[in-house]
């Protein structure tokens, strides 16, 4: 397989006074109303976005939800506020609605490492088996696959088609792919993709900080590294991980995954304490530098600008959208049992 290499944009920060964050409150929520639209963002996205959205009858959620909640609303425009995937995977299921995004530019190392030409040529050289793709890919590829999936019914769905005695592809989440067959022992082919964020955790610096912590429980998210999840106590999807804050008898959570996830945490168990996992190796400067390059490019002033003049609207070719459906409506029609508690 061909080496892939992207640039990643710098992490735009919008430094706005409070007087100008207001400004853009009071005027996304007044276009909200008057575009008929509704907000619908991911946790890793900037607080002041996923406040609005809450305030405003929208979601906050991990991926999954985000399609299932976009599907069931009757306003006209959807406003996703993530990365590009979610916002097509909101247009496949939604064809008849207006799909915005703050920006288009906000796209996935997962979805860019993973093209369609190299991936049908993958499938085709891996005959009779079946296609299991994560959400965070291209329209295309999931045109190309029998199923979607996100890292919150990933081992039921593997489960599930293992015990139908169905062999799999899975694409393009090599640390997500690893963890299934490790939990599942099912027969699974896996593409060599990796999320730029997650596979940065080092299980190294974890350990230590663990020594320093005992008594905090570590909820990781599946997309890091084998070595990573191996020191969880809980693996699962951004929802089972705020979930896992809130039932947990724990003080104290150590977290590995983006830490836009800790303004619903703290929203949620209010009192605990969140540590960020380290992702830095020996002699760097800064502890934890997870954050989703991308996810941060949706800004206040992006989504009032693109609800004011509509631009940033999501296409997806309508036959490759129907070919996607499918995948995608067994993706959100199937319930899934939640977190694997490790111990
Ligand atoms: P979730 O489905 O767990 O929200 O994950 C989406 C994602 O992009 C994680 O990096
Ligand atoms: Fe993709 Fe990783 Fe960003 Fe999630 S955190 S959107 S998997 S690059």
């Amino acid at each position: 397989m061909a080496t892939i290499t992207f640039d990643v944009p710098l992490h735009q920060s919008h430094y706005l006074s409070d007087e100008d964050r207001e400004a853009y409150r009071d005027k996304i929520k007044s276009l909200l109303r008057s575009e008929d639209a509704v907000l619908v963002a991911h946790y890793y996205t900037d607080d002041a976005i996923q406040e609005l959205a809450e305030e405003t009858g929208g979601c906050v959620s991990d991926s999954l939800e985000m399609a299932r909640f976009g599907a069931k609303q009757s306003a006209s425009t959807l406003v996703v506020a993530g990365v590009r995937f979610m916002g097509e995977t909101a247009k496949i299921l939604s064809p008849e609605k207006r799909v915005l995004m703050p920006t288009l530019e906000a796209t996935c190392s997962l979805d860019l490492g993973c093209p369609i030409d190299d991936f049908s040529a993958f499938c085709d050289e891996h005959p009779g088996r079946t296609v299991v793709v994560y959400a965070n890919t291209s329209a295309a590829v999931k045109a190309r696959s029998d199923w979607v999936v996100t890292s919150s019914i990933a081992l039921d769905v593997a489960e599930h088609l293992s015990s139908n005695g169905e062999k799999l592809i899975w694409a393009p989440d090599r640390y997500l792919g690893g963890y299934i067959q490790r939990e599942t022992g099912a027969d699974m082919v896996l593409w060599d993709g990796t999320c730029i964020v997650h596979e940065e955790f080092k299980a190294k610096g974890l350990i230590d900080l663990k020594r320093v912590h005992p008594d905090a429980a570590v909820l990781v998210h599946p997309e890091s590294p084998e070595a990573v999840i191996v020191e969880a106590d809980v693996v699962g999807s951004t929802t089972q991980i705020i979930n896992a804050a809130q039932t947990l008898p724990n003080e104290k959570f150590i977290v590995a995954t983006d830490r836009g996830i800790f303004f619903k945490m703290r929203q949620m168990a209010p009192g605990k304490q969140f540590i960020e996992a380290p992702t830095a190796g020996e002699g760097a400067t800064c502890r934890s530098c997870a954050h989703c390059p991308w996810m941060g490019m949706n800004t206040l002033e992006e989504l009032a600008q693109t609800l004011e003049t509509g631009m940033n609207e999501i296409t997806v070719d309508p036959v490759v959208g129907e070919r996607a459906l499918l995948p995608l409506e067994r993706m959100v029609s199937f319930s899934a049992g939640g977190a694997r508690k490790k111990r």
